[in-house]
């Protein structure tokens, strides 16, 4: 297709800025037409450009009629020098001129695109067609032409995340300049019923932003792509939210349509057949796309990712990024590598080429990208996660050091400072945690020159097949709270650079300073240690294999709420924080840090653990009046950090920090024994509660009997009656303990039906609100992905049958 003079005369204006010098292009056309015939004397290609007589005069002669008098001089300029590297001296256009009139160069043949193929050797001088010098000034620019706009579709991808995360980033604090989210906490009855303002929904402009707000929620933000996979994968596969699926889909939309045909092949292009053009353009254009995504598939791969703080979107919502970037960016780099193949081959020189460090180097970053996302599928990663772990670290740092090298200046290509991002995003990220892990676990006392470092106790529960970890870190961590979690580290055993993640279940301040569960605020630190005590009243099931739980020391507060710790004198640091973790073994390390309790006489160890963290945001459930907190298994562990915050924040003595006036706390687990224990020690203080409802469901098989679990409950909440979904087996358990001031506590058998509990809990609300038109429910999550998906399904169909007041939040494992 040949383009228009207007077109060409656009093209000159706007893309030819990248040339050297814009001027020149006008001689380098004309050469470049000139060098394709041939002339008699069959000189060499350097002598037909600056002293062949007939070649020369040919130059000068189409000069003279399609450049001005700058572009002469600059075109000269360039061809003279070219010449001077080949020890020969150009027949200037001065010296040519005087004999280029107009019947001269009448005279001369006209020559055009179709003639080159003619091959015929001329013995007099030529002058190209103007068609011709148009086409030789088209193959001139477009390489570079196509190399910009390749540039530009770069920036491209850089805005497109940029948009979307400063969308993230402008949602994520402007909720915290809401009214609502900037005063979480409602001191005293008076003020909460003021806050309720009964009545209709907001009309005008901010009823319309609430609609808004409420279908984004409730079609976007909430539900699965599609069906009710999300956190359980299908076909090996993670399903997105329709939200996370609306980015993903943009990003492969944007990236086809900027890889998209369009592209500039001409059939008259001097240098490259319509095919060669065609692979060409296509491989250079992927291959910069490629190199425009990966700045962003490290920055969302990374631990210490600031976007996630900014945006307040968790780690798995950026590694859904990563995985579809790492994708693309492959495809990209594998369509490059095809494109420059096939036209090697055209040219001839495929084979010649591995012996160049550019391109055997690039093939080699090709095919490590391609392993990694080979090895990054689920199948994989799930069975082998370290290997997958190994792999992508050191096929990542051979992708990184390959591309150097295909792109280097010394290979003629000038984008290795496009990788030098990567490097630094990978050094901040392992630099920031290295920090991490020196501020959590090293302490300098420099005043008697001594070092504090990391305690830890590390208990295995056989029956409820736990592993029980507290940690006395060295220094104080920062700021813990729920929804944190921690990597671990062991560093003096076999694979010490291992480390997993494990989110916190429960924190305390030994030295009391920050009113924390352990020790009520204004109480000061010895008398908390005093008031540890043995209580023997906590009758525990007996386990036939475990052994003998060791005596538990309580602790009670001004309100007769009491904190079990465990006492181990010879891992205490001194007042200080200890953080507690629990830990379902699997088959690797948790097996192995299993079997070291196993191999202790006492079931206890002290192993050498190093902490790095924090990681992760927490969930705002202090907002809402109402939360449904729904856990399965070790799940248990995201829900006690947030039961114990509001324990803490609602026996704050300078008043409430917390909205919230119900939880219901549904509990499934396997093992009965489970329950037992933790109920005895994290749970406790919630007994006998009237803001907090139990529901307990053990479902291995050898808890098919209703469970008791004896312990202090005191009283229970009236809130239990309002349970209407449960079925008769729940019911009867939970009625048997609702509203007793006994020191029952019952674990049911079985599932329950958590749709019918959800929308139970969410009636139960709505009809307690009265007037309120909206009342705020938060419902979180954490456990099995079934669970979770189903929980998810059931606040999808609440919010779609239009509770503006409910969101749905899920403690996720990443
Ligand atoms: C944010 C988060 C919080 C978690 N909190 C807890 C918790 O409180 N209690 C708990 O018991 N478990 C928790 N886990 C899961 C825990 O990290 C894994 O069970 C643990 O890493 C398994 O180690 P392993 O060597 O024994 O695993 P393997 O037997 O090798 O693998 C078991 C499973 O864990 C996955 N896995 C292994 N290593 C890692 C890793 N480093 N990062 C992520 N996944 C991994 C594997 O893909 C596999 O699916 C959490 C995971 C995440 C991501
Ligand atoms: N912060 C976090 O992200 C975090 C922390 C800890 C755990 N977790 C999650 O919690 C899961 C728990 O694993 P685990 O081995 O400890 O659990 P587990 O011992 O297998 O217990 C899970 C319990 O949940 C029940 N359950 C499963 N699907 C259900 C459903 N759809 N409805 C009702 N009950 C259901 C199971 O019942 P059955 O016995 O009938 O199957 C079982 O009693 C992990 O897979 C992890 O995803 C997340």
């Amino acid at each position: 297709m040949k383009v228009s003079l207007g077109l060409l005369a656009l093209l000159a204006q706007g893309l030819l800025v990248r040339a050297d010098d814009p001027d020149a292009q006008c001689i380098a056309a004309i050469t470049l037409a000139i060098g394709k015939f041939k002339f008699a004397g069959n000189s060499s290609a350097n002598a037909q450009l600056c002293t062949d007589k007939l070649s020369v005069v040919s130059t000068w002669a189409a000069a003279k009629m399609y450049c001005t008098s700058n572009e002469i001089a600059a075109g000269q300029k360039v061809n003279s020098k070219t010449c001077k590297k080949a020890g020969l001296q150009l027949v200037s256009y001065q010296e040519i001129l005087p004999f280029l009139n107009d019947d001269f160069i009448a005279s001369l043949p006209v020559v055009d695109f179709d003639d080159i193929k003619l091959h015929h050797k001329w013995n007099q001088s030529i002058l190209i067609s103007p068609t011709l010098y148009r086409d030789s000034f088209m193959t001139n620019i477009m390489t570079d032409r196509e190399d910009g706009i390749a540039k530009r579709y770069g920036w491209a991808i850089y805005g497109f995340w940029g948009g979307i995360l400063l969308i993230g980033i402008i949602n994520h604090w402007l909720s915290y300049l809401l009214p609502f989210q900037r005063n979480p906490a409602l001191a005293d009855e008076e003020s909460i019923s003021k806050s309720r303002k009964p009545g209709p929904r907001p009309s005008g402009l901010l009823g319309v932003s609430n609609s808004v707000q409420h279908w984004v929620r409730t079609n976007l933000i909430t539900p699965a792509a599609f069906g009710l996979h999300h956190r359980r994968a299908l076909y090996w596969c993670t399903i997105p939210t329709r939200i996370q699926t609306v980015v993903v889909v943009l990003f492969y939309v944007l990236n086809v349509i900027l890889c998209g045909p369009t592209y500039t092949v001409f059939r008259e292009n001097l240098k490259l057949s319509e095919a060669e053009q065609a692979w060409r353009y296509i491989a250079d254009r992927t291959g910069i796309l490629s190199y425009a995504n990966l700045p962003w598939l490290w920055i969302f791969a990374g631990r210490n990712n600031i976007f996630i703080w900014l945006t307040g979107w968790s780690f798995s919502t950026f590694n859904i990024f990563h995985r579809h970037i790492a994708r693309v960016a492959t495809v990209e780099a594998i369509v490059h590598s095809i494109g420059y193949s096939v036209r090697e081959v055209y040219l001839h020189k495929y084979v010649g080429l591995w012996s160049e460090t550019y391109w055997y180097t690039g093939v080699l970053a090709m095919f490590t990208m391609g392993l990694m996302v080979w090895f990054s599928f689920m199948w994989f990663r799930v069975r082998a996660y370290e290997l997958f772990l190994l792999i992508h670290i050191v096929f990542a740092l051979i992708t990184l050091v390959g591309l150097y090298y295909h792109t280097s200046s010394k290979s003629g290509t000038e984008y290795s400072p496009y990788l030098w991002p990567l490097v630094a995003i990978w050094l901040f990220d392992r630099v920031a945690r290295l920090a991490r892990i020196v501020y959590c676990n090293l302490h300098i006392k420099f005043g008697d020159s001594s070092m504090v470092t990391t305690k830890t106790t590390a208990t295995y529960w056989k029956d409820a097949n736990l592993v029980r970890l507290e940690i006395m870190p060295g220094s104080r961590v920062y700021n813990p709270a729920p929804g944190q979690h921690y990597f671990l580290y062991q560093p003096m055993k076999f694979k010490g650079w291992e480390n997993h993640p494990f989110t916190l279940a429960s924190y305390l301040d030994l030295d009391g300073a920050d009113g924390t569960i352990g020790v009520p605020a204004g109480e000061p630190k010895q008398e908390a240690t005093e008031k540890v005590a043995e209580v023997p009243d906590v009758s525990l099931t007996p386990s036939t294999e475990s052994p003998a739980p060791a005596p538990v020391p309580i602790h009670s507060d001004k309100e007769g709420q009491e904190q079990r710790l465990q006492h181990h004198p010879k891992q205490t640091n001194g007042p200080g924080q200890r953080l507690v973790f629990m830990i379902r073994p699997a088959d690797g390390w948790t097996k192995r840090l299993r079997d070291q309790c196993l191999e202790s006489p006492t079931g206890a160890i002290h192993p050498k653990i190093l902490i790095e963290g924090p990681y992760g945001e927490k969930s705002p459930l202090d907002r809402f009046e109402n939360v449904v907190i729904i856990v399965g298994g070790s799940g248990i562990t995201a829900a006690i950090s947030y039961l114990q915050e509001h324990i803490r924040s609602s026996a704050n003595t300078k008043g409430s920090t917390t909205r919230t006036r119900h939880i219901t706390f549904i509990w499934i687990t396997k093992q009965a024994a489970m329950i037992q224990e933790i109920a005895a020690r994290e749970l406790r203080p919630l007994f006998g509660r009237s803001d907090v409802q139990i529901h307990l469901y053990a479902t291995s098989r050898n808890s098919k009997e209703p469970t008791h679990v004896a312990v202090q409950t005191g009283r229970h909440a009236d809130f239990a009656d309002k349970s209407a979904a449960l079925s008769d087996i729940e019911k009867s358990s939970v009625s048997s303990t609702a509203g007793s001031s006994d020191s029952q506590l019952e674990i049911s058998w079985g599932r329950p039906n958590l749709r019918g509990l959800v929308h139970s809990v969410i009636n139960t609300v709505r009809q307690d609100g009265g007037d309120e038109a909206d009342p705020k429910l938060a419902v979180m999550a954490c456990g099995p992905a079934a669970m979770a998906d189903e929980v998810r399904a059931a606040v999808y169909s609440a919010m779609k049958a239009g509770n503006r007041g409910v969101r749905y939040f899920e403690e996720t494992f990443g």
